[in-house]
């Protein structure tokens, strides 16, 4: 199943494919293909080319994924247990330069991620990004210092049958996706 974009202008293809489900399948994600799915985000543009970000993943089955899925709410935990893979994307604050507090950290955290997920859907392999975690348990599990900061986790794999999830994930799994309309968030001036 795809949730194909239902778009009105001729958007491309991986990006009106990228969707984020929550039913995952067994099937397991290749060593290669992670590095590729991950070299692609590094691809991303950033401030000064300062590439601020930090990946740190696990493949299911292993401590790491335990580790990172310990840190995740209840909603989520339900879910992300059956992904392949586990990520913890975390920004570096400062330049490596200078030290100078770097306020486009997280933006280009979020440029890589978005090359991350749109990588990972033209391979077929679908990525879902979380916010619902806690910080303090995965910061420490991961030994992050001052200088970096956890913005989100994402989980990727293959995806499998929405009838397999319990509600409410279910119904949100065969829900459109809807945007806001354009008007909405661009004004031409
Ligand atoms: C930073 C971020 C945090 C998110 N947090 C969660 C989350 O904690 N749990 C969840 O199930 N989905 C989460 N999502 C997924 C969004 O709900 C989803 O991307 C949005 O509804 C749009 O759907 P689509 O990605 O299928 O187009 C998050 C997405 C992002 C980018």
């Amino acid at each position: 199943m795809t949730k194909q974009a239902n778009t009105n202008g001729p958007v491309i293809d991986v990006i009106r494919n990228r969707w984020s489900p929550r039913s995952y399948s067994s099937r397991q994600i290749t060593p290669a293909d992670m590095n590729t799915i991950l070299e692609a985000a590094s691809w991303a543009p950033s401030a000064s080319n300062e590439q601020p970000w930090e990946y740190y993943y696990a493949f299911n089955g292993t401590e790491g994924f335990q580790k990172l899925h310990d840190g995740l709410v209840p909603f989520n935990q339900t879910w992300a247990k059956n992904a392949a893979v586990l990520v913890a994307a975390v920004a570096r604050k400062n330049f490596a330069a200078n030290g100078n507090s770097n306020n486009w950290a997280q933006h280009d955290l979020g440029m890589a991620n978005a090359t991350l997920f749109l990588q990972a859907s033209a391979m077929d392999i679908h990525a879902h990004g979380m916010g619902g975690f806690d910080s303090h348990i995965i910061s420490l599990a991961l030994d992050l210092g001052e200088d970096k900061e956890l913005v989100c986790m994402i989980a990727l794999g293959y995806l499998d049958e929405a009838d397999k999830l319990a509600e409410p994930y279910r119904t949100r799994e065969l829900a459109p996706r809807e945007r806001k309309p354009l008007a909405d968030f661009a004004k031409q001036i």
